[in-house]
């Protein structure tokens, strides 16, 4: 990984027990590989027991968009899923001190989850400055994108959204290409969508001069 995208460089004490049964799960990948029938749906039924909309963050880190959008939308859930603990701690500490109830976090590979997804129930998802890869042109590493991008689309409510953004062109043209071409998605530019998304990376980038290139996919009614 490339220096500065290292979350180990993080300084931060775990969540006390309580804070932890309230925000966090932990799902190892061999458990979710063995028994994918001990852990609930990605839906707002399983995780929340209510039926309001829910977004989930893909590789959310600090948790800053989903803390962010759950203290602005109180009758939304958010689920962020992130492999790395120290980002995530610094999530719950925040999601605590907002004193969020419509809010919760995985720590796992987010590639092991797809088939917890169910069909029709994402509001939004996002896909936001993921560590760019080396593999852009592996086509077995592009399958694997591809089955991501699938499973998130066919997770979408009719209108619902999937944002993705990258502060790599040629890894921002890999996934673009990927929605367009196999999924035949319509994409439109993030500016249309109008949304406000602000996450840690994305501030760090661009503080650094770096373009941020981003797209947004509706899903047809
Ligand atoms: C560069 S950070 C971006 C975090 C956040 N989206 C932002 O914009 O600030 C990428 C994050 O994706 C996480 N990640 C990468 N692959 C993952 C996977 N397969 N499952 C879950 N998290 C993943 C990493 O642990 C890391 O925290």
């Amino acid at each position: 990984m490339a220096r500065g995208r290292h979350p180990t460089r993080i300084h931060i004490a775990p969540p006390n027990e309580q804070a932890a049964a309230k925000y966090l799960f932990r799902w190892p990948g061999i458990d979710l590989h063995r028994e994918p029938n001990r852990f609930p749906a990605l839906t707002s039924p399983d995780l929340f027991g209510n039926d309001r909309p829910l977004e989930i963050d893909f590789g959310c880190g600090t948790g800053m968009l989903a803390c962010g959008r759950a203290r602005e939308f109180a009758n939304v859930n958010f689920l962020g899923i992130d492999l790395s603990q120290k980002p995530l701690y610094c999530a719950i500490r925040d999601a605590g001190a907002l004193n969020l109830d419509n809010i919760k976090f995985v720590r796992g590979n987010f590639n092991e989850m797809l088939p917890l997804l169910r069909p029709n129930t994402v509001a939004a998802a996002f896909y936001l400055l993921p560590n760019p890869p080396q593999d852009y042109h592996k086509p077995r590493a592009n399958a694997r994108r591809r089955n991501f991008l699938q499973a998130v689309h066919n997770a979408l409510a009719p209108g619902g959204r999937f944002f993705f953004a990258s502060d790599s062109k040629a890894f921002f043209r890999c996934i673009r290409d990927i929605l367009l071409n196999d999924l035949r998605c319509e994409i439109l530019n993030l500016e249309s969508a109008g949304w406000d998304l602000s996450t840690y990376y994305w501030r760090v980038w661009e503080g650094q001069g770096r373009k941020v290139e981003g797209c947004v996919v509706e899903k047809k009614s």
